[in-house]
């Protein structure tokens, strides 16, 4: 036993549509204590939403997904009994979509999605500790909520609820992705102001999915920056924005500022992230990186450890 509430190692998912083989996570290693929320930072196409499908082990039919460890507090992630992977979703890792439509069966009301959760847990009185967990993620009118259709709840109260349902399973791992990405600015808000008072109160370790450095920065505890399927830097939220070491952090650290307006300048980055499907010579980041040495492109770039748990994929500091 680690202790920790997550432990991956060496985590590579291929995905194969038509034969390309397409590489979109690879050697991942993260960790997560209870009660921590790391941050998993990226853009569009980097691994984020794979990643986290990836603990769930909803992985799309047909990829092939390996690693050397995964578990989630005492569950082993890597089991391929499907019967065992599903009693583990949800009490091992719990995930909150960007869209929590696709998570409710339409045709049942929230009062029926609680009871599943609930009674699956041996809780037989449901209907209070529905109301409580409701109460929780600060809905008050816990009555109508409980007796409203998915499509009669707002995408905030939604997200709310789908985030109270998760919570109500106790999994040692929340995944949440870009959970806030769909509400206009005051419900996100409010649902990030939900998230961290929840940190404090749940045993659960969570991995916050964003593609928005400044959510990331006002929540987190660490960050891991991912570009083109690998975590190319991870440390603690203060290191990253006091010292970005890999110069692809620096950038999405320059562009945060320039947006809340510290910056006259929004900073350019030339280029674009390799394709998935072509094998990798050399660091992901170097096509595009002002900072490139002769070596970087000859050999694939290790993860390096650094002093107090931060990581760089990146040779100026080799
Ligand atoms: N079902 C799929 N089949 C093929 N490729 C996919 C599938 N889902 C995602 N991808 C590809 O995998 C890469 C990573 O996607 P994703 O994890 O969704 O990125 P992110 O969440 O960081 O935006 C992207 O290049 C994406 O196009
Ligand atoms: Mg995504």
């Amino acid at each position: 036993m680690t202790g920790l509430a997550l432990e991956i190692r060496g985590l590579d998912l291929m995905l194969d549509p038509l034969g390309r083989r397409l590489h979109v996570v690879r050697s991942l290693d993260l960790e997560l204590r209870r009660g921590e929320v790391l941050g998993l930072i990226g853009e569009s196409g980097s691994g984020k939403t794979m990643t986290g499908l990836s603990l769930l082990r909803l992985e799309p039919e047909g990829a092939r997904l390996t690693a050397e460890i995964m578990r989630a507090g005492e569950a082993d992630l890597l089991q391929s009994e499907e019967a065992e992977l599903r009693a583990l979703r949800g009490r091992a890792v719990g995930m909150i979509f960007q869209d929590p439509v696709g998570a409710f069966n339409p045709a049942k009301r929230i009062a029926w999605h609680a009871r599943q959760v609930l009674v699956r847990r041996g809780i037989a009185d449901w209907r209070p500790a529905a109301e409580r967990l409701l109460a929780e993620v600060d809905i008050a009118d816990t009555a109508r909520v409980l007796g409203a259709y998915p499509h009669q709840l707002s995408g905030g109260m939604l997200q709310r609820t789908l985030i109270a349902l998760v919570l109500a399973a106790n999994p040692a791992v929340v995944v949440a992705d870009e959970p806030t990405t769909n509400l206009d600015n005051i419900v996100e808000q409010q649902i990030l102001r939900l998230f961290r008072r929840l940190r404090q109160t749940e045993d659960a370790a969570f991995l916050f999915i964003t593609h928005d450095m400044t959510v990331a920065a006002s929540l987190c505890d660490r960050i891991a920056v991912m570009y083109a399927g690998e975590v190319v830097e991870i440390g603690t939220t203060a290191q990253l924005f006091e010292d970005p070491l890999h110069p692809y952090t620096a950038a999405l650290i320059a562009t945060a500022r320039a947006l809340e307006g510290e910056a006259e300048r929004l900073p350019e980055l030339p280029g674009e992230p390799p394709s998935i499907a072509e094998p990798r010579t050399g660091c992901a980041f170097a096509s595009r990186c002002a900072r490139r040495l002769e070596g970087c492109t000859l050999a694939p770039v290790p993860m390096i450890p650094l002093e107090g748990g931060r990581r760089v994929r990146c040779l100026l500091h080799g």
